[in-house]
This record gives C-alpha cells, sequence and structure tokens, in this order.
C-alpha cells in the first residue's frame, strides 16, 4: 500500500512538472503543432515590449521610403528554376536587395522553399506538400520543369536542383543577403509561425543587433502577420493583398494595416498614380509583384512605390540606373 501511494506521489510529480512547462505553451491543431512542437510565449525572442519600438527603424536603412527595394521574386527566378539555390544563388549574384521565399510546411514538420502547395508544377512528381515528407521532396528533381518550359535558359545543371529547405537556404547565405519570406497557407499550418521564428532566432537573423529589415515577413493572411506581431513585434511586416479590380482602401482598413504592419504588397497591374500616393502619404511602404517589364517599372517608380518584386533583379537595376541617370 505505501509503494503504491509512493510511485503514485511520483507519477503525480512529474506531471505536475510537465503541465509547468506548458505554461507559456499550447498544443497546435496540425501534425506539426503536437508534440514537441510548443507556441512561444510573445516576445520571447527578444524580450521586447509589445511597442512596436523598431518602427522607427523605418525611416533608415532598408526600410527607407526614400530607396526602390529590389526583391528577387522566388530567387532571380526569370534566369533559375525559383526557389532553387541555384536561383537565390543568381539573385545575389545580380545583387538583389531581398531572396524573395514562399513557404510549405512537409508531413514531418520542416518548411521547404516553395510557392505552390503541390509540388506538380516545379518538380517532376506531384502530391501535396503537407502529405510529403522531407526525404521524399528531397528526392524530387527541382530543375528540369525549367529547362523543358524555358529552353533559352536552361542548364544541364539545373536538372541536379533540388527543393531546399528554408534552413538550407539560410546556411547557404546566412547575414550576407536579406530576407522576405512569405507564409503560405498558414491557417492549415499552425505550427509554420513559430517554426520560422525559431529558424530566424538559431540562425541570429531577428533580435536588438540585428539591422532592421534583415528579414521582412509577408503574407496574404492577416491573421499569420498578427500572430508574427504579437510573438516577434521587432521583424517589419507587409501585408500582400490582391485586388481584383482597381486598389482601393478605406482610411479605418489603412489605420488597421498600420497598426501591424510596415507597408502592403499589391499586385502591380491594380494600383494606380493616386492609391500609391495616398499610402505613401500615409506612411506605409508599396511593394508591387510581380513586375518584369522595364516600362511598368519605371512607372510604378514614377509613382512612388518603394520596392519591386521582381523575377529579374538586373533590369530593376537598369531601370533605376536610368532614372537616377536622369533617363
Ligand atoms: O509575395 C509577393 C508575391 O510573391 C505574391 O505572389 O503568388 O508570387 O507568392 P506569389
Ligand atoms: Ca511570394
Amino acid at each position: 500500500m505505501e509503494l503504491r501511494m509512493y510511485l503514485f506521489a511520483v507519477i503525480c510529480f512529474v506531471l505536475l512538472l510537465m503541465s509547468g512547462c506548458g505554461a507559456e505553451a499550447r498544443m497546435t491543431t496540425s501534425a506539426c503543432g503536437s508534440g514537441a512542437v510548443a507556441t512561444m510565449a510573445p516576445n520571447t525572442l527578444t524580450g521586447m515590449t509589445t511597442d512596436r519600438k523598431n518602427f522607427s527603424a523605418a525611416k533608415t536603412g532598408l526600410l527607407s521610403p526614400n530607396r526602390i527595394l529590389n526583391i528577387a521574386h522566388r530567387g532571380a527566378s526569370g534566369y533559375a528554376p525559383e526557389h532553387t539555390l541555384a536561383s537565390y544563388q543568381k539573385a545575389k549574384e545580380l545583387d538583389g536587395d531581398y531572396l524573395e521565399i514562399d513557404l510549405q510546411m512537409t508531413k514531418d514538420c520542416t518548411l521547404v522553399a516553395m510557392h505552390d502547395e503541390d509540388v506538380s508544377r516545379t518538380t517532376n512528381s506531384d502530391g501535396k506538400v503537407s502529405d510529403l515528407s522531407l526525404d521524399a521532396i528531397e528526392a524530387l528533381d527541382a530543375g528540369t520543369w525549367f529547362n523543358d518550359e524555358y529552353p533559352y535558359q536552361a542548364e544541364s545543371a539545373f536538372s541536379q536542383l533540388t527543393v531546399p529547405t528554408l534552413e538550407e537556404v539560410i546556411d547557404t547565405f546566412g547575414s550576407e543577403v536579406n530576407y522576405y519570406i512569405e507564409t503560405k497557407t498558414p491557417s492549415e499550418e499552425p505550427a509554420m509561425v513559430d517554426t520560422l521564428l525559431r529558424i530566424l532566432q538559431k540562425h541570429h537573423l531577428v533580435g536588438e543587433d540585428v539591422p532592421s529589415g534583415k528579414v521582412i515577413i509577408q503574407s496574404f493572411s492577416k491573421n499569420s502577420l498578427l500572430e508574427v506581431h504579437q510573438k516577434e513585434p521587432s521583424i517589419p511586416l507587409i501585408q500582400l493583398i490582391h485586388f481584383r479590380k482597381k486598389a482601393m482602401l478605406t482610411d479605418p482598413e489603412v489605420d488597421e494595416i498600420k497598426s501591424y504592419a510596415v507597408g502592403i504588397g499589391a499586385n502591380y497591374e491594380s494600383l494606380s498614380k493616386e492609391f500609391v500616393g495616398e499610402l505613401r502619404n500615409d506612411g506605409l511602404l508599396i511593394h508591387p509583384y510581380t513586375v518584369n517589364e522595364p516600362a511598368d517599372m519605371k512607372r510604378l517608380i514614377d509613382w512612388g512605390v518603394t520596392g519591386i518584386f521582381t523575377n529579374y533583379p538586373d533590369r530593376l537595376h537598369d531601370v533605376v540606373d536610368g532614372m537616377e541617370g536622369g533617363g
């Protein structure tokens, strides 16, 4: 009897300890949210207050409204297969200010660089990323599709390319580059933000000593951005919006966006000179996507955009250089 009581007490003690560890954790609902995946409490990464203290830094440096950020969309994806290390290497060589990376999460909870939820467009297989293990995804050919689709840009080495994990991209390029990261379909992957923040923390890409704008996080999902803002308010956020018609936002909508984001990213065809001017007057950055033709780049810069997503970073540099030279 005494032994049973003793064992009961030990088990209770262990359970108590485990529940104490959960004070800052919650279980999420996806497979990737179970078990070891715990949600960080707000501000555990930097110990910052919930004030958006770094937003004053948006007036200088990378986030200055006076510069035109050159955002290499999926890497220099006009020249190499999107979201591969080759595409990001090319973007670096072409002096893109940012490597743009879309995120998907594998069945075994690893973040990989991929735009689509399904691997069929950009690899030699099919199936949803969330149904495939990392091993299965890493075995795919992520380059031959590009050689087939763009024979004038084809390189035999591209057929050896694989789908990189986010950490692989960061391990390769480190802090020499800046990252503009998009949480894709975050509502289906509740652990995505936590996993992303842990990776950024591990690689010292967030925090007090990191220049503001070293990493920008973007999403079409307001909830995803609010989660980032709550947990790591030092990271500048861009609210992506796809306007079906002419871009328009009410004053309350602008105020709402300004409460958590430094700007918006929008489909460039929807924009007007008036809209861009109003957003700039409201103190928001504006980054149109995806702009590949020099005439469009020039028009948007004339209107006052503060950065452009492009598959051709070299073209954007040429346009900006030409305009600065009075061209
Ligand atoms: O992130 C900006 C732009 O990339 C959004 O469109 O579909 O290319 O991710 P998408
Ligand atoms: Ca994107």
